[in-house]
């Protein structure tokens, strides 16, 4: 039995993991700092550790993020969560922040990867108040109508949707205006809605951007795409800013010395009452 940091891989590994093949949720959760990856995904990190060596700081930055709009949201009265491209929920994602001050919060981790998934179910197993689907964002309403969200969401009270680091892995092509449209129309007023997004916006030329020659499809947008986006909503102060800017909480949370070295522009938005006539 092979035993991985707290983990006990056989256990639910067997049919649906390929342990000896990198997957990019579990790289990503070794550059948070978790323990849900294996030597594969960690050779693997440490190669594009290598080439961009602020690719931990820029999805610790981004995680930050996700912990300042989870706790702003539960300060605005939200209860219910749906996290899209939630990647592998570790290193202080949604459940672990609110069991602490909110333990009733439901949560519901949505994501298109099998491999995610598993280990999203692993992690949550007895845990009644978090669940995870596996869905694709460019179906909002497949995700609507799921069963596991409609037995543990209510959509007539508000709802926080967080889609973080994931619209940028959504072409032009499939209309991501009109999927967050989608994505928002069903909630009921006062819901939030909390984006990240990669840019290129910051990086003098191609040769500093980190996706020029890779096989990752990311769409990054510039800022002024991220505020179209989001134009569907009411924008919660300080609108669409660099990701150590959201907000930040202390000092440490800014951890670059140049925010737009994060990458990344972050933004929530608040549905409004429609207005009459
Ligand atoms: C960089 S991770 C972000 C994880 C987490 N949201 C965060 O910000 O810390 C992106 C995740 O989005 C997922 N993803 C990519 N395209 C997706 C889609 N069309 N629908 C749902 N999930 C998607 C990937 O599988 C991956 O787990």
């Amino acid at each position: 039995m092979w035993v991985v940091t707290g983990m006990v891989s056989d256990e639910w590994a067997s049919a649906e993991i390929d342990i000896e093949q990198p997957n990019s949720a579990r790289v990503y959760d070794y550059f948070l700092g978790g323990a849900h990856n294996f030597d594969v995904d960690r050779q693997v990190a440490e190669q594009v550790l290598a080439m961009y060596p602020d690719a931990r700081l820029m999805a610790q930055s981004n995680r930050a993020f996700l912990r300042r709009a989870v706790r702003f949201l539960i300060d605005r009265g939200i209860r219910q969560f749906i996290d899209i491209g939630s990647g592998i929920p570790t290193a202080g994602h949604i459940h672990e922040i609110t069991q602490d001050t909110v333990p009733r919060a439901c949560v519901v981790y949505v994501d298109i990867d099998p491999v995610a998934v598993a280990h999203s179910e692993f992690i949550l197993a007895g845990n009644v108040h978090a669940t995870v689907i596996q869905e694709d964002a460019r179906r909002p309403e497949r995700i609507y109508a799921h069963a596991e969200v409609q037995r543990l969401l209510d959509l007539r009270q508000p709802v926080a949707v967080l889609a973080l680091a994931v619209f940028h892995f959504i072409a032009e092509a499939d209309d991501p205006a009109g999927i967050m449209a989608r994505l928002t129309q069903p909630l009921a007023t006062g819901s939030y809605v909390a984006v990240s997004h990669i840019t290129r916006d910051g990086f003098d030329d191609d040769t500093q951007d980190p996706f020029v020659g890779s096989d990752v499809d990311v769409t990054p947008r510039s800022r002024e795409q991220v505020e179209a986006l989001m134009g569907g909503l009411q924008p919660v102060e300080p609108g669409v800013v660099w990701v150590p800017r959201w907000r930040p909480a202390s000092p440490d949370d800014v951890q670059y010395d140049e925010p737009e070295a994060s990458g990344a522009y972050a933004a929530v938005g608040r549905k409004a009452a429609p207005t009459p006539g």
